[in-house]
Formats: C-alpha cells, structure tokens, sequence
C-alpha cells in the first residue's frame, strides 16, 4: 500500500485539473493551485475563457461521455499524468418538490451527479496505477441541512456527490487515491446571485461568522484537501459555512 505522509501545501510537479473552472470558486481554486505550484488545467463548458495568467483552459462539458475520453487523453499525453481532480461543475434550482419536472431533475442530476462521475471514473483507474491522486468534489452545506436556497434535486444531487466520494475513498485509499467533499455554505459566486436574484438575506441573521462565503475561502480549503497538508486525510465533508453547519 502507498504510504503519502503529511507535510507543507505545496503542489510542486503536480498537475491538477479542475472542472467548472470558470465559475467563480474553479478560478479561484485554479488561481491558488497555480500560485502554490502546480500545473493547472481550467476547463469549463463556454469555448474560451482568460482564467489566468499560467492557467491551461479547456473546453469541456461534464457530461460529455466523449468530451471526458478527448481532454482527459490530450492532457495525460501532454502531461503525462493527473495527480488532482477538483469537480467544481454545477447548476442550481430552487424550484419547490410539487412544482419540478422529470425534465429539471433529470439536468440538475446530470450535471451535478453524472458530470462527477464521468471525470472521476476516467481519472479513477488511472490514479490507482500510478499509486496517487486527490480526487475533492465540490459538495454542499444542502447536502446536510437540506438547502438553504436551493430546491430538491439540487440537495439530492449534492447528496449523491458526497456519498460517492466516500466509496471512491475506501475503494481508493489502499492505492493512494484520496477523495474528499466539500461543503460550501453560500458562497458569493453567480450561483449565490442566480439564487438569491441578487437581493440576497442579511448574512449577520444567518451565518455564525457574519458574512457570507467567498471563492478564496473555498479555495484554500481546497488548497489544505488537494496537498500534502491533508495526507492523513480521506472521504471527508468539509464543512465550510462560517459555522451555519457544525458536524
Ligand atoms: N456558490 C455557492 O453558494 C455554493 C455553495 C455550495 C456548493 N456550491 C457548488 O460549488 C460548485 C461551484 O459553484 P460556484 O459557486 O463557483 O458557481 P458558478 O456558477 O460560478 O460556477 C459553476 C461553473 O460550472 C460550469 N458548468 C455548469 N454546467 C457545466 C457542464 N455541463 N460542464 C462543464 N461546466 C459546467 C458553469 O459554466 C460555471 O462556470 C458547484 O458545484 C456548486 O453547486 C456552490
């Protein structure tokens, strides 16, 4: 069994690649990958994006069968390796149980649920060869306090997403694979603002800490979940929500 012991969150020869990295916390994450070393590959749906200075971009739609088997082959070739994956592709609804359609479930699962598996279950095989890699899905606070502005396909996606990390960390673990979620609460991203139609509730009233999340906070938790500082560290759910969920 591959032994990894902890140490400082360095990401030097890593090549970390990450979906949904347009989004607010992909360009962040990227962004905080790159400064603390590693080689970033961005990917996202829209065709073309500036993620930053240093930051390969791709395009890829999370649940594309064969959009995951063509980038996720151009950058083994290039690169030779994956060490880290961070799922941040997402949609959200907040529409009510009595209100929703087949249709809804069935694009919210898609893309939350599927769009997780698909790269996960490219990269998951490939890891285990090589006796390493940090798999972090992200998850959500709704996944245990049942939403907080979200409708239920969305907590039953973000569910699933969780539940799927810890299987990948047991069947992982014994190959140096690691897998972890986090579990943002709301965070100041388009998709806090697509909810909240940009008149979002008072954060003094809701959040413990008194301010809503940013991607900085996101991303330097997956900064801790995606380097070495964590190698003790499997199929975890990190709570981040300035304390409105306390496992
Ligand atoms: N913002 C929050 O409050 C919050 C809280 C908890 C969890 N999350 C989760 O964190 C992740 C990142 O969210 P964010 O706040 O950065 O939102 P965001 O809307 O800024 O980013 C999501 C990104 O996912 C991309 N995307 C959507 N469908 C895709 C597809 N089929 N293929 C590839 N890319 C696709 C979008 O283009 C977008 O760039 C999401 O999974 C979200 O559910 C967000």
């Amino acid at each position: 069994m591959a032994q990894h012991l902890s140490g400082p969150a360095s990401l030097e020869g890593q090549v970390a690649f990450i979906t949904g990295g347009a989004g607010g916390m992909g360009r962040a994450i990227s962004t905080a990958f790159k400064n603390a070393g590693a080689i970033v590959i961005s990917t996202d749906r829209a065709k073309a994006e500036d993620i930053g200075p240093g930051i390969e971009y791709m395009q890829y739609d999370v649940t594309s069968h064969e959009q995951t088997d063509s980038v996720i082959d151009a950058v083994i070739h290039q690169h030779k390796k994956i060490d880290i994956l961070v799922l941040c592709a997402g949609t959200i609804t907040r529409v009510p149980l009595a209100d929703s359609t087949d249709q809804e479930w069935s694009d919210i699962l898609n893309v939350n649920v599927m769009g997780v598996v698909n790269p996960t279950r490219k990269l998951f095989p490939l890891m285990s060869k090589n006796g390493f890699g940090k798999i972090l899905a992200a998850g959500s606070i709704a996944a245990k306090n049942g939403g907080v502005a979200s409708g239920p396909a969305y907590v039953a996606a973000k569910s699933a997403v969780h539940g799927m990390m810890r299987w990948i960390a047991k069947a992982g673990a014994p190959h140096g694979v690691y897998a972890n979620t986090l579990a943002p609460g709301p965070v100041e991203t388009a998709m806090w603002a697509n909810v909240t139609g940009n008149a979002a509730p008072s954060a003094h009233a809701s959040v413990p800490l008194g301010r809503w999340g940013n991607a900085e906070d996101i991303a330097q938790a997956a900064l801790f979940l995606c380097s070495p500082a964590s190698n003790w560290i499997t199929g975890t759910s990190l709570d981040i929500s300035g304390g409105m969920w306390m496992d």
